[in-house]
């Protein structure tokens, strides 16, 4: 292919947001609507996308705590459509920062992008003094022109995060994002990444379209709950979710991942009622409370984990699992 057909328009897909938030007085950067701003008016007049071949869309106008698997299917079935067309190099999605590593997680889990899907938000509302989110969606852009971009990344204050990795860790500051101890994949400085790791891997294909569809045709996810160990914790509402599976089927709970202390470990009382719970056919997951590093494999585990995935990963990646099988 030479240069002139490689493909060159990039996609912008918008979700809500605090990138999208206004708030009634400027300079509120707490006190604002998530997801008011549209996202055609969120690039206007950005200096780094004026000349560039550009598609916008709107596909949610949510705050992200309300994600839902009808908008991630609207999401997963414009991504696919996208990313198919011969001329689309990249997409670009804005989405809120509260669960915004879900949705990375399941968007890599699911497409595994051949080309870039680059996400970015924004921790002060549009109507912020000095809002964030231009200068995300202007780094944005240059994640997802660099030469070799594949996968799903997050670009937030200057640093690129790799889908697997990214957590949200601080509630206010602008760059409220950690890859722990993998670290970010890079930074961008000057409209340029400088890249430390490799892209994920991928499908040979700008999108694994067969996954893809059997995701959106789901009618529901499994019901997984996440409960956490603790000092003095019990196993009550594990056994509460038994009951209801026993007294109401069509409400009952198919998996559990439990966020342990330390390594993997659990209150011995939590430990007893997990383990009923899986006597009864309820999936069991083990993750750890601590924000960096996976279960390291012990002998005497009593439930496997996900691949090392955080808690709020593990829970959505074993929700679709179950939902399929
Ligand atoms: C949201 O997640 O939609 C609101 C919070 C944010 O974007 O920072």
């Amino acid at each position: 292919m030479s240069d002139s057909a490689q493909p060159r328009r990039i996609v912008i897909l918008g979700t809500g947001g605090t990138i999208a938030g206004r708030a009634t007085r400027a300079g509120d950067n707490v006190g604002y609507t998530a997801g008011q701003v549209p996202v055609s008016d969120l690039v206007a007049g950005l200096p780094a996308w004026e000349g560039q071949a550009v598609d916008v869309e709107q596909v949610a106008q949510i705050n992200s705590k309300d994600m839902t698997l009808p908008v991630w299917q609207a999401l997963v079935a414009r991504l696919v459509a996208h990313l198919q067309r011969p001329e689309v190099a990249g997409i670009v999605v804005t989405h809120g920062t509260d669960t915004l590593e879900e949705t990375a997680w399941l968007l890599q889990s699911v497409l595994k992008p051949g080309k870039p899907v680059v996400l970015t938000c924004a921790m002060r509302p549009a109507t912020a003094v000095a809002p964030d989110g231009p200068q995300n969606l202007s780094d944005a852009l240059a994640v997802v022109q660099a030469p070799g971009a594949r996968g799903v990344s997050v670009v937030c204050g200057g640093q690129v995060h790799l889908a697997r990795d990214v957590a949200k860790v601080h509630p206010y500051r602008l760059q409220p994002f950690s890859s722990g101890e993998a670290g970010p994949l890079g930074v961008v400085e000057e409209g340029l990444l400088r890249r430390f790791r490799d892209w994920p891997p991928a499908v040979p294909a700008p999108v694994d379209a067969v996954a893809a569809a059997r995701f959106v045709a789901l009618g529901s996810l499994a019901r997984v709950v996440w409960v956490t160990s603790h000092a003095d914790a019990d196993g009550a509402l594990i056994d509460a979710l038994r009951l209801q599976a026993q007294h109401a089927p069509e409400l009952a709970c198919r998996g559990i991942v439990v966020s342990g202390t330390g390594n993997g470990s659990l209150h011995q009382r939590l430990q007893a009622a997990l383990q009923r719970a899986r006597d009864e056919g309820m999936a069991v997951v083990l993750a750890t409370r601590c924000p960096e590093g996976p279960v390291v494999p012990w002998s005497g585990q009593p439930f496997a984990d996900l691949d090392g995935l955080s808690p709020a990963k593990a829970r959505l990646e074993l929700a679709w699992r179950l939902a399929e099988a």
